[in-house]
């Protein structure tokens, strides 16, 4: 599995004066890590910045969205190609707050997918169930589908080196984070229904957990044998907590 993998995902956090202090501390904190690998997803109009303050470093960046198209009459969307041109290396994609804000299907989910890894971003696709779905034991099914759209259509080989962010819905920005064991028997099942289809993709592919990971839990989480590392909202606001983080899985 190799090195563990830590992301932050500012959402729409930051602004010019704020991100420069964060990034030069992140920097500063960060870089003498060295199992771990860090990623930081910016707002889009930051990614020059993230550009110009990481390039050089052994922190990588990334957007957190990316168009479903290539190029055209697509008011307010941003293409793989405009995110490749500012040094981004990943995408987050499919994140839950836009599935249920912006009413993103499976189906364009999966095409975003598609079109990150055809311009070389590595794709960071967040699955996860809601409280509901949870409580009624059905979890693994609701996961599973959300796989599935893009196993049908591309094939399993397309998590070869891609990322999979297993986020409960019901644990994100909440505080209330999965149990070790909640996250690591469904990162078992997202390891193991890749395996079944594709041996060498199940073994590439990196399984983060998200949703309120902190410098408090992170140890016990990133422990786990299927949990490859952590994507982190709220406390990847605060260098300190984020390193917090970073570390522990160090
Ligand atoms: P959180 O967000 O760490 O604030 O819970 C995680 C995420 O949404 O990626």
């Amino acid at each position: 599995m190799g090195r563990k993998l830590v992301v932050a995902n500012w959402k729409m956090h930051g602004n010019l004066a704020a991100n420069k202090l964060l990034l030069q501390e992140y920097i500063r904190r960060l870089s003498p890590l060295e199992n771990t690998s860090v990623v930081v997803c910016v707002p889009y109009p930051y990614l020059a910045q993230a550009q110009s303050i990481l390039q050089n470093t052994n922190i990588a960046w990334g957007a957190q969205n990316l168009s479903k198209d290539q190029v055209g009459a697509f008011t307010g969307e941003v293409s793989a190609e405009m995110l490749k041109d500012f040094g981004a290396s990943y995408v987050i994609i499919g994140h839950s707050e836009r599935a249920t804000a912006y009413c993103e299907s499976d189906e364009n989910i999966a095409t975003k997918y598609a079109q990150a890894q055809k311009h070389g971003l590595i794709p960071i696709l967040c699955v996860g169930e809601t409280l509901i779905e949870r409580e009624a034991g059905v979890m693994q099914m609701v996961v599973g589908k959300q796989l599935d759209t893009i196993i049908n259509t591309y094939g399993a080989s397309v998590f070869a080196n891609a990322i999979v962010s297993y986020e409960p819905i019901w644990a994100i920005g909440t505080g209330l984070a999965a149990s070790s064991d909640q996250a690591q028997s469904m990162h078992e099942f997202i390891r193991g229904k890749i395996e079944v289809l594709d041996k060498d993709a199940a073994a590439s592919m990196k399984i983060l957990y998200g949703g309120s990971v902190n410098p408090q839990n992170a140890v016990q989480l990133f422990v786990m044998r299927d949990i490859d590392g952590g994507l982190v909202g709220k406390c990847s606001l605060n260098a300190q907590e984020f390193e917090g983080i970073c570390s522990a899985v160090a």
